[in-house]
């Protein structure tokens, strides 16, 4: 297996044991029982073509993957926490084999296959890949990824999920609200914050901004956004 990148996590609040105590203790508000209709509305801005490789950082168990394979993409991701990994196998009922990162035991991948498409889902913490760990990608969608990440941490995510994707076209959806009633996360992004992160390397269209209810503080008023950044 290709070499891994020898960049760690720098301390923050969010270290891996808070994302491990979430799955474990199931205080996973944020995934959805639906698919997310932002996806299925504006997923076809990306003009992929048919058989397309899409990342999904911080993928969770997301049946947003399940509908990229429906629709005939193979699905990459990554999730630092494995019974996660294990949880959208099962309950999607694909059988996985696993392999081994030969120079990392902490590191593997869950690699199945539903219809024609292939799905990998890594078990690392998003900062000791490398763009040859997770192989050639078309088009990333960052759902709850880019938002889960506090802000110290979110140029280093950016710039990790550019490196990765080889500077792919990304459907972005993140939220806005006034974070001083409320900690993250999900935390609030601004225009000026993704400007910040992604003008650099994309160009930066708002698809669409809509009223939107966070689980944890349902009386909050929360706009929801979705980007598309394109070449
Ligand atoms: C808010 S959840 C969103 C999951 C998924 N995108 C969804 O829409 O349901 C964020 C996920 O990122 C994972 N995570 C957090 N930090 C990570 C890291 N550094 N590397 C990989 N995964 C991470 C957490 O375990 C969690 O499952």
């Amino acid at each position: 297996m290709p070499h891994t990148k020898n960049t760690t996590n720098k301390g923050n609040n969010m270290n891996p044991e808070f994302w491990q105590e979430r799955w474990q203790n199931k205080r996973i508000g944020f995934n959805q029982p639906e698919v997310n209709p932002l996806l299925i509305k504006y997923f076809s801005t990306l003009d992929l073509l048919a058989s397309s490789r899409v990342f999904v950082p911080l993928c969770g168990k997301s049946i947003d993957m399940l509908w990229l394979i429906d629709q005939g993409y193979d699905v990459v991701g990554i999730e630092l926490v494995e019974s996660a990994v294990q949880e959208f196998f099962i309950e999607q009922g694909i059988s996985y084999t696993i392999k081994a990162h030969s120079e990392n035991s902490n590191i593997k991948c869950y690699q199945g296959q539903l219809l024609s498409q292939t799905i990998e889902l890594w078990v690392a913490d998003i900062f000791t890949l490398g763009a040859d760990n997770i192989g050639h990608v078309d088009a990333v969608y960052d759902r709850a990824a880019l938002i889960a990440m506090p802000p110290e941490l979110r140029p280093q995510y950016s710039q990790q999920v550019i490196d990765l994707s080889q500077n792919s076209p990304q459907l972005l959806l993140t939220l806005n609200y006034d974070q001083n009633e409320r900690a993250g996360p999900p935390f609030s992004i601004t225009h000026e914050q993704i400007q910040q992160y992604y003008s650099a390397h994309y160009q930066i269209n708002k698809l669409e901004g809509k009223a939107s209810v966070l689980n944890a503080a349902p009386e909050m008023a929360v706009k929801e956004y979705i980007w598309l950044l394109s070449q």
